[in-house]
């Protein structure tokens, strides 16, 4: 009776439908979800995707909201995935929150599809093979939405004074292009983006073509990005405005590509004057760059609540400072790079991130790691004791809720881990754990588990089952620090 409950509830959440009469081929749905801990909706099992490419055409007045609008959409886009089924499928979902979808096909022949929340669930018109490539096409329009986080932050399509921002982490990226919205899935990209001229458009990856059509009423420019090394949904941007752009290179020759606002341009120069010195000091700390391009984002303050380590160009809402330049430009080893393998893996993030900011105040004349460290110990770091106490609410591998995964917790906490290790191994066998850490699993993605016995496996002889179980796994403020 057990086993054919479970048979029966299996068979019914996979949804096993057709069944093709040729060497009995049993193609079921590719399912919605990954199984996330946190975001159990986000990613789609059934298939991997290897590329995105995304053509979207903005339209500034997008007022009118109503069912029979007379301006034209905010957006008008077509995304082609391309995937790889890991098993035969009859039918598979992406992650798609909004927008009306107003043409599909796979593989160049008429697919249909139903809508449900963020599920676009896809039935081509024959079942995909296992180990097979196809291409879904869809084309879409409409005012992509804001997505609400469950910490209450705004993601997804932001509007902004003189354009639109495409912010995606965590499950922002479906608001705007159907995906496999999950970190487990990364894919190459080609994000084209024609705008009205005037207004420039910035986005991940390297700038291939920049291309001014039409001389009358409406004339326009076109923007191709191309992003050529694997990243995550939830990295992708699109920065639609009015900027200042400025093309350089780093001393060893990497293209970078910042644009600001010209309205934040005047607080933010002397700051983004220390990119290069900052990368540079990244890459001696953590190892090669794993992209083949960097620079910022600088829009203005409001327009988003949050940095964001967007890949190659992270984001800042208004000119950034120091630290959270060095946080982000560390995200590129430690997150865009390395990406956890599920949220409940933030830390891995923003804990490395974190230590990054208190590594290069060691570095420049600042607090060491240590004093750091003792100061949020002691609850003195933050200005008030609620945000001090609130390092201590959970461990830090295991938020309470999607609502916590930005917390303290997974950032200073996650620091203070990274501090324990230093603390055991020394620092020059600490620096060969996290530039190994980074080199191992370059381009990919990992767990906290793979971590663990990544710094076991880089210290033989070394004891780290406290630091694991008191300040990684442990509820409540270790005894010791
Ligand atoms: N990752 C961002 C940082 O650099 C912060 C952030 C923005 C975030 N949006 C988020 C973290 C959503 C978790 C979830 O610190
Ligand atoms: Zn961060």
């Amino acid at each position: 009776m057990r086993t054919l409950t479970v048979a029966l509830s299996l068979s019914l959440t996979l949804g096993l439908t057709a069944c093709s009469g040729s060497g009995g081929v049993h193609a079921a749905s590719g399912g919605a979800g990954v199984g996330d801990p946190y975001f159990p909706k986000s990613g789609n099992g059934g298939y991997d995707v290897t590329h995105y490419d995304l053509t979207l055409a903005y339209a500034p007045d997008a007022s009118d909201t109503s069912d029979t609008p007379d301006t034209a959409p905010s957006l008008t886009a077509t995304a082609t995935v391309t995937a790889r089924a890991t098993t035969p499928l009859s039918t598979f979902d992406l992650d798609f929150q909004g927008m009306k979808v107003n043409s599909l096909t796979v593989d160049g022949k008429k697919a249909s599809w139903t809508r449900s929340g963020q599920e676009l669930k896809v039935r081509p018109s024959a079942a995909l093979r296992k180990g097979g490539t196809f291409r879904t096409t869809v084309h879409y329009s409409g005012t992509p939405e804001t997505i609400t986080d469950p910490d209450g932050s705004d993601e997804g399509w932001l509007p902004t004074a003189d354009g639109a921002l495409a912010l995606g982490e965590p499950t922002g990226s479906m608001a705007w292009f159907p995906g496999n919205d999950h970190p487990s899935d990364k894919a190459t990209y080609d994000i084209t983006i024609t705008v009205p001229k005037g207004l420039q458009a910035v986005s991940n990856g390297e700038l291939r073509s920049e291309t001014t059509t039409g001389t009358g009423a409406a004339p326009t420019t076109t923007y191709s990005w191309h992003t050529r090394q694997p990243m995550a949904t939830y990295l992708a941007t699109v920065a639609i405005g009015h900027y200042d752009i400025t093309r350089t290179t780093t001393r060893n020759g990497l293209p970078v590509y910042v644009a600001v606002d010209p309205q934040e341009a005047a607080a933010s120069r002397k700051v983004l004057g220390k990119l290069p010195e900052i990368m540079e000091w990244e890459e001696y700390n953590f190892g090669p760059y794993p992209f083949s391009s960097t620079g910022a984002i600088v829009d203005r303050g409001g327009d988003a609540g949050y940095a964001l380590e967007t890949q190659n160009r992270p984001f800042f809402p208004g000119a950034p400072d120091t630290a959270t330049l060095v946080h982000e430009l560390a995200h590129q080893w430690y997150g865009d790079s390395v990406t956890p393998k599920t949220w409940r893996d933030m830390w891995l993030n923003e804990g490395f991130a974190t230590y990054a900011e208190w590594l290069w105040a060691e570095d420049h004349d600042g607090d060491t790691a240590q004093q750091t460290f003792d100061a949020l110990y002691k609850g003195t770091y933050f200005d008030d004791k609620a945000d001090d106490d609130a390092v201590w609410a959970f461990p830090p591998a295991t938020p309470t809720s999607a609502a916590h995964i930005s917390d303290s917790p997974v950032y200073e906490r996650g620091a203070m881990v990274l501090h324990k290790i230093r603390r055991t191994v020394g620092d020059a066998r600490f620096y060969d754990i996290i530039q190994g850490w980074a080199a191992t699993h370059r381009h990919g993605n990992a767990t906290t588990a793979d971590f663990t016995a990544y710094v076991e496996k880089m210290a033989p002889g070394k004891d780290f089952t406290e630091i694991w179980k008191d300040w990684l796994y442990g509820h409540g403020k270790p005894a010791r620090p």
